[in-house]
Order: C-alpha cells, then sequence, then structure tokens
C-alpha cells in the first residue's frame, strides 16, 4: 500500500468532485474455477485499490458524501476460518492503514444502503463488470441486472476518471517497476525460445517470472508464430524455423500497477530479409508515433499517423498504391492494422475500461469512432502531463479478412492485391512500449529493452 495520506487524499478529492450522496465502492469476491474452494487468483477492483488500497475479497466500502463518513463493511477471520488460512492482520488494522477507522460488518451494507434509500440519498454505483456485483446491486438497490451499466452514476466514473488518468510520481514508480519485471520477461523470451519448442512453453517460463516477482502477470500472456491472431491464446503450436515469434506480456506488482509489451522476434536466430524489411515499417511507426507523443497532441492523431508510416512502408513493399496519407483517410491501413494504437495503462492494464471507454479515452466533444478499426481505439483524446499510455503499432496479414477485401476489391485504387497475396501467410509483428507523458515530452518506461534488428538478433 502507499501511505495513508494518499489514500486519503484521494477519497477528500473524490468528495469534492461527486458534491453530493452515497458512493459504494463493490470489492470483488473470491471466484471458484470448478468448485467454490478451488479459486481463481484473487483480483480486487482497481477503483477499490485505488481510493482503499485494501486487496482484500468481500469488501465494500462507502462514502456518504455530505456527512463525510467513509466506512469499510467486511468481515475480521473467525476461528474456522483461521483454521484454513492462518491469523492474517485484522480488518481494523488493515482499514486503518488506509485512513479508515469506521469498518462494519458486512452483513450490515444491505440495512446501511436501505436506509440511505429511504432517505431519498442518490447512491452512486461504478459499471459492474462481474456476476456478483449484478447480484449485490439487485439485493440490496433492487435494480435489474440489466439496467445496472446505464443507471452507473456519470459523474462518478468522470470524477473517477479525472484522477485516475493523471498518474502521481509514486504511481510512476510503481509502474515502471512493473514494466521492468516485464522487460525481463521479454529479455527471457529473446534469450530461451529456440525452433521446436511449444509457444506454451515459452509463456510459462515468463509467466512464472511476474509470478516471482511478487505479483503476476497483467493479462494473459500473447505468445505466437500466429501474430496476426491479435488475442490469441492458444499457445499450442510448435515453434519452427523461418517463422516470427510475436510475445506480447506484462508483468504486474504485488500493488497491481501494470505493464504491457510487445516484441516480435525471429524464431531461430535471424530475420528473413523480408521479415526485417517488415519490422522495420512496425518499428518506424512505433518510433515516430512515440516520438510525436506530447501535452495537446491528440492520440488519434498518434494512431493516425502511426497508420500512415504503415502505408509508406507497404508502399514502398509493393502492397500500397498512391499516395499513404490519402489511402489512410480511406481506412486502407486498417486491412493490416485493425486494432488501436494504444490505451491508458495503470492499475489495469487497459486502465479503466471497465468504467466505459467514451469517458476514459474521450470526452464529450470526441466521441470514439464506430467504424472497422477506428472503433478498436481506446484512447483518442489530447494528452497530458501525467498520462501512461501504450504505442504498439502493428502489421497483421489475417487471411480471411483479405479475402473478404480481396472479393468486393475493396479500395482496389490503393490495394495492390495481387502482390499482397504472396503476403497471405506473412502473418504479423507488433511492437509495444509503454510510454509516461511529461510537462514537455514523453518518457519511454523502464529498462532499455532490444527492439531493433540488430539488438534483437545479438541477444538470440
Ligand atoms: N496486451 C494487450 C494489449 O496490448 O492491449
Ligand atoms: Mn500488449
Ligand atoms: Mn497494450
Amino acid at each position: 500500500m502507499f501511505s495513508k495520506e494518499t489514500y486519503i487524499q484521494r477519497r477528500k478529492e473524490l468528495k469534492q468532485k461527486v458534491g453530493k450522496g452515497l458512493i459504494l465502492f463493490l470489492g470483488n469476491e473470491e471466484t471458484g474455477m470448478n468448485y467454490r474452494d478451488n479459486v481463481y487468483t484473487f483480483r480486487q477492483d482497481s477503483s477499490f485499490l485505488y481510493y482503499f488500497g485494501l486487496d482484500v475479497a468481500s469488501l465494500h466500502a462507502v462514502i456518504d458524501v455530505e456527512n463525510d463518513q467513509e466506512i469499510i463493511f467486511g468481515d475480521e477471520l473467525t476461528i474456522d476460518d483461521i483454521v484454513w488460512t492462518g491469523p492474517k492482520e485484522p480488518l481494523s488494522e488493515k482499514a486503518a492503514k488506509a485512513g479508515i477507522v469506521n469498518v462494519k460488518p458486512s452483513g450490515a451494507i444491505s440495512r446501511f444502503l436501505k436506509n440511505a434509500k429511504s432517505l431519498a440519498q442518490t447512491i452512486h454505483f461504478l459499471p459492474p463488470y462481474r456476476g456478483e456485483h449484478y447480484l449485490k446491486l439487485q439485493e440490496w438497490l433492487q435494480i435489474a441486472p440489466a439496467a445496472a451499466a446505464e443507471l452507473a452514476s456519470v459523474s462518478l466514473i468522470k470524477a473517477i476518471v479525472s484522477m485516475r488518468s493523471y498518474k502521481s510520481a509514486e504511481e510512476i514508480a510503481e509502474i515502471e517497476k512493473a514494466v521492468n519485471t516485464s522487460v525481463d520477461m521479454h529479455l527471457e523470451f529473446m534469450r530461451i525460445t529456440l525452433p521446436g519448442m511449444t509457444e506454451k512453453q515459452v509463456a510459462g517460463q515468463l509467466q512464472s517470472m511476474a509470478i516471482g516477482q511478487g505479483g503476476d502477470i497483467s493479462y494473459p500472456i500473447i505468445l505466437t508464430v500466429n501474430g496476426e491472431i491479435l488475442h490469441t491464446h492458444t499457445r499450442d503450436l510448435i515453434m519452427r524455423d523461418g517463422q516470427l515469434s510475436l510475445c506480447d506480456a506484462g508483468a504486474e506488482t504485488a500493488m497491481h500497477y501494470c505493464g504491457d509489451l510487445t516484441r516480435t522476434i525471429p524464431t531461430g536466430k535471424k530475420f528473413t530479409t523480408l521479415q526485417k524489411e517488415m519490422y522495420e515499417i512496425v518499428l518506424n511507426a512505433e518510433e515516430s508515433a512515440i516520438a510525436a507523443a506530447k501535452p495537446g497532441v491528440l492520440f488519434k492523431d498518434l494512431h493516425t499517423l502511426a497508420s500512415t508510416k504503415l502505408l509508406e512502408g507497404l508502399k514502398a513493399v509493393g502492397i500500397i498504391k498512391g499516395d499513404p496519407a490519402e489511402a489512410v483517410a480511406h481506412d486502407v491501413h486498417t486491412l493490416f492494422f485493425q486494432c488501436g494504437l494504444g490505451h491508458m495503462m495503470g492499475l489495469d492494464v487497459h486502465d479503466m475500461e471497465n468504467l466505459g471507454e467514451q469517458y476514459v479515452g474521450y470526452t464529450d466533444e470526441l466521441k470514439k469512432g464506430t467504424s472497422f478499426g477506428w472503433k478498436s481505439l481506446r484512447l483518442g483524446r489530447a494528452l497530458e502531463p501525467g498520462f501512461v499510455v501504450t504505442v504498439e503499432p502493428g502489421l497483421y496479414f489475417i487471411p480471411t479478412l483479405i479475402d473478404r477485401w480481396k472479393a468486393e476489391n475493396k479500395l482496389s485504387q490503393f490495394i495492390n492485391y495481387n502482390k499482397l497475396e504472396s503476403f497471405r501467410d506473412f502473418t504479423g509483428i507488433r511492437i509495444e512500449d509503454d510510454v509516461v507523458i511529461t510537462e514537455d515530452g514523453h518518457r519511454i518506461l523502464g529498462k532499455k529493452l532490444a527492439k531493433s534488428v540488430a539488438e534483437i538478433e545479438a541477444l538470440r
């Protein structure tokens, strides 16, 4: 945990921003994988962690803004529990470390909220994302699950986004710790990957490093020779010489701050000439977007810049014809770069995504796109000092998508489909770094990680 003052100050600011009513935070529960007591790794809700720091299951918190009350609802361990868990720090002592002195038994929350409702107090809550959240909102506030997301408090969402988006120095230090572990994982990836190994063998070894550092992975590792499959988690292929291996892996610290890096390497010792050429197209797009990252720049414009660089490269290879900028204006890039350039990162790898991408990544004036490609850009708004974002362009040759566009002869004034045919099985390349926006520019977080062709081949 950070010091108690951090949490007290955050709640004070939140109360000022929300102004009135009761704020209800639903902490997360343990979740059974295949029966109740065989649980997934516990993950606390990130906003709960941000305001209360308590990494313990089955807690809820209420902030009564007008009456300036802050209450944690949760139970101390019974002797029956201690038989299985061993003794633990009492909840009241833990809560005191977050500056909370008022701890009530979990059974008391239902009556507390009922009373607030009868007094016609506004009850603010966040959009639910777990089954247990829906059930609690139904039981305590009589909100039907189908209506819960819509009834979530927009003023609370906006207040939280306006705080969590700006990372403090102590948060950036924690994020950098996560990035450094992620760098170590990627160095291991570059050192141990050999033709004949399975994707799982390598991914398993990297995951153990994240756990060994005292935290965990910040999302399921993507480790694949089919880099064009954006979020593949099957990892059941044998890696072969001549193929590219893409690894998108990040650690989260014990305090749950995240890292998120991607590197693409030759499975054998060297890139082929074509792989090297294509890799350098993505590298140029990534480095150009990072170089342009500074306060005031729309992340949406960085996405356009990276997309233009990708198409300039593909023009040199002969896949694209015409003016690359004009081609981007026609969304030609979405055939090769179907996702977004990046996202906010913090306590969640896609930070605050559960609060809604429109609220986190856009503004009242700047709406998120709805068309193919643009709808996957999670962040569009102007960058500000303290934002931590990923920059992760890629080239993805998805045979089914190529076939679809080719059959429609789509945008054929820009696409040389005959040439593209020879790239059907090229697979995919992504390069991803984590960046903090500073007062006058940006800084790439973490230890330097091999990225150029020469640096990667030196490690192979
Ligand atoms: N690791 C998922 C992403 O890069 O967004
Ligand atoms: Mn990633
Ligand atoms: Mn990412």
